[in-house]
């Protein structure tokens, strides 16, 4: 698959529907990318597509927030794992049942608790480029997945 590109924040909607044409049945999503890549910023704009109305911020220090999708009443998880400094922080929080639920979790920081990440746990790369822009690369769909 070819990288999705978010030229400028303009398009990042239409960026964000690409991706959720990518998901597939696949439903824990770990964003890797450097300080400022525009994880949280992507992510807000996938929630807002999905149908989800409430305030959607970085939960940097909630570690987890919860929304819901209007459209299909479904529940969201969206996690920022950048200030835990032990594994067992993120075990305290309950983070595998999250994943487990079969909800949606998005996950900020996933190298913090590389090791508690489900084996279908699909990889996804946020590069700010040169120009400003950001460059999304989607890895390893799971097998459950309806695309290749
Ligand atoms: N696609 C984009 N185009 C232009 N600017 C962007 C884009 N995405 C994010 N930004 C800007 O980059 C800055 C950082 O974005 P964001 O907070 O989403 O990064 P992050 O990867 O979540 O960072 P952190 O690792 O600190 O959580 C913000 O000022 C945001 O407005
Ligand atoms: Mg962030």
């Amino acid at each position: 698959m070819e990288p999705i590109q978010i030229k400028n924040p303009d398009t990042i909607n239409e960026a964000a529907k690409e991706f959720i044409r990518q998901m597939g049945d696949a439903t824990v999503f770990a964003f890797k990318g450097q300080m400022g890549a525009g994880k949280t910023t992507f992510i807000k704009a996938i929630c807002e597509e999905l149908g989800v109305t409430d305030v959607i911020n970085s939960p940097t220090f909630a570690i987890v927030n919860e929304y819901r999708s209007d459209t299909t009443a479904e529940l969201i998880y969206h996690f920022d794992f950048y200030r835990i400094h032990t594994i067992q922080e993120a075990c305290d929080i309950g983070a595998s049942d999250y994943f487990d639920s079969g909800a949606l979790c998005f996950i900020e920081w996933p190298e913090k608790i590389e090791p508690l990440l489900p084996d279908d746990t699909v990889r996804v790369d946020i590069t700010e480029q040169e120009d400003g822009s950001r460059s999304v690369t989607i890895h390893n769909y799971p097998s459950t997945g309806i695309l290749p």
